[in-house]
């Protein structure tokens, strides 16, 4: 098994262009001699393309927030997948729980995204998560397989192998409260055994699930011990050099 962590800084609705290009410099130094594992970050779309022009020799990838499901048309407000390959992202985050929950985006739009982000060569970071509600009524695990299901239907599971999964507990988002590192393993490893019937054993043992969720200097690794945590999504923490300076350089 041989699955490299990814450490992705999701920027959300942050930061002028400036501010991006700053930023961005210090993480591409931070990550400078890291080869045992990946980084990524997300910036608006305003500082993408500036971003994106500052990582270029750097080992750092770049993300997008979203990706529209056409490559070209008539689709006021989207993103195609070419363009954004057409500045060098790699990485669009898929599903975020701010675009279902805020933006209303369901599992069939959603899977419409994954499925023309692979067509179109790019490795989708696709997000699931249960509400506290869901949790409290213990329907977490139903809640994420049926995510999976209909996030990913129609994928063969060699374009599964390819993606990237983060699991971001919505109770955790911007609230401070952790996963517990239990918590976060026994469903990073259910969200496993359930891609693992969805494909087969070899596509889930390679594809990288990610834990997102308060993820912070202090608990990242810790989290990253965990055998089916394979990288983080990180939100606030992301936005300051020094806190994801040091999520990146994980023990
Ligand atoms: P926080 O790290 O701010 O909780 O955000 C997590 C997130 O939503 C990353 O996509």
């Amino acid at each position: 098994m041989s699955r490299k962590p990814l450490i992705a800084g999701n920027w959300k609705m942050h930061l002028t262009i400036a501010e991006s290009v700053e930023l961005a410099r210090l993480v591409a130094t931070a990550s400078e001699q890291l080869d045992d594992r990946e980084v990524m970050i997300a910036p608006a779309y305003t500082a993408l393309d500036a971003v994106a022009k500052t990582l270029k020799e750097s080992n750092v990838h770049v993300g997008s927030q979203n990706v529209a499901y056409e490559t070209e048309g008539a689709f006021t407000g989207e993103i195609s997948p070419l363009m954004l390959k057409d500045i060098g992202v790699t990485m669009p985050i898929i599903g975020h729980s701010e675009r279902r929950q805020l933006f209303n985006e369901s599992d069939a739009l959603i899977n419409k995204r994954v499925t023309a982000a692979l067509k179109n060569d790019l490795i989708p970071v696709f997000c699931i998560g249960e509400t506290i509600e869901e949790r409290e009524a213990g329907n977490t695990f139903s809640v994420l397989e049926s995510q999976l299901k209909n996030g990913l239907a129609g994928i063969n599971k060699e374009q599964a192998a390819g993606i990237v999964i983060a699991y971001e507990p919505v109770w955790a988002i911007g609230t401070g409260k952790t996963a517990s590192t239990e918590q976060a393993q026994e469903t990073h490893a259910f969200i496993r055994s359930s891609l693992s019937e969805m494909f087969d054993t070899s596509a889930a043992e390679s594809i990288r699930i990610l834990y997102g969720g308060s993820v912070k200097p202090d608990n990242v690794d810790a989290l990253m011990a965990q055998n089916d945590i394979d990288g983080a999504l990180v939100g606030g923490a992301a936005l300051k050099a020094e806190s994801f300076g040091r999520i990146v350089n994980f023990q």
